[in-house]
């Protein structure tokens, strides 16, 4: 088998010119960025769902800077191939450029990452020319951006009004010339994305943006069910940790009760 070559900003816009879909999943620990990295997949996203995923939040808006980098060094250190890239969380980067260079500088240099990721459209064009201008890489994320859920009313399709897809193509638009490498777009009508993709020269990835975008992205605990929360109409379950899980957890219960663990085999001499 060919060896694998770290995936890099440049080989990602080889990817959409080529065709070949780009996979992108997140991680936000070693032992999942390792699985999830020998799998195969292109980016390991931190994202900021580790919020609501695994530390008990009620969405994204309570994640601060010190969580992400915790997050981000253990998965950096899982990862052999695959891109890594650090969510910004909420008021790390929306006060102004300035304060967006600075964490956006903190992200690369405390953690091993290779790029940032920021929601926002034209609104946050400033910030990411000023961090990219730093030559720090930015991934984009418009649409469904869960960091403003309180504007949306509620994890909500947007673009299905002809004013809010201008809006989108729009937000695609600035993303792209202040300088972002790649754009993921969230909860769009698969019409929506599918223009956005042709129109942008930057490579798009989309969830629950239907087929058409030049890569994919879920989040690893949806796609395999381990955890809680709704699960949105766009994840497919691929496996079910859950089930499995529970099943083991009261395999133990009963064995440890029944006297049948540990047994010899498990046991020293
Ligand atoms: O935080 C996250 O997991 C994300 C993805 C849903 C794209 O931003």
């Amino acid at each position: 088998m060919a060896q694998r070559k770290q995936v890099t900003v440049p080989m990602l816009l080889e990817m959409k010119q080529s065709g070949s879909k780009i996979i992108m999943l997140t991680a936000y620990d070693y032992p999942t960025a390792r699985l999830v990295d020998e799998a195969g997949i292109d980016i390991i996203l931190v994202g900021d769902s580790v919020g609501p995923v695994v530390l008990g939040y009620p969405n994204t808006l309570p994640v601060t800077m010190e969580e992400m980098i915790h997050h981000t060094k253990a998965v950096v250190r899982g990862r052999e191939y695959a891109q890594v890239v650090f969510d910004m969380p909420f008021m790390s980067y929306q006060e102004g450029p300035k304060k967006a260079v600075r964490n956006a500088g903190r992200a690369i240099k405390e953690t091993g990452c290779d790029t940032v990721k920021l929601e926002g459209g034209r609104s946050v064009e400033d910030i990411i020319a000023a961090i990219t201008r730093m030559d720090i890489q930015v991934m984009g994320h418009i649409g469904l951006t869960p960091q403003s859920i309180h504007r949306m009313g509620g994890y909500r399709v947007q673009g299905k009004e002809e004013a809010q897809k201008a809006k989108l193509l729009d937000d695609a638009r600035a993303v792209q010339d202040a300088g972002a490498y790649a754009l993921v777009i969230e909860g769009v009508p698969t019409e929506v994305a599918t223009e956005i993709t042709e129109k942008l020269s930057i490579p798009t990835i989309g969830i629950g943006a239907g087929p058409n975008c030049d890569g994919q992205v879920l989040v690893y605990h949806d796609m395999v069910n381990s955890g809680w929360g709704r699960k949105a109409k766009f994840v497919k379950q691929f496996a079910n940790l859950n089930r499995s899980a529970t099943k083991a957890v009261k395999g133990f219960i009963k064995e440890v009760k029944e006297g049948v663990f540990p047994d010899e085999e498990h046991s020293y001499k």
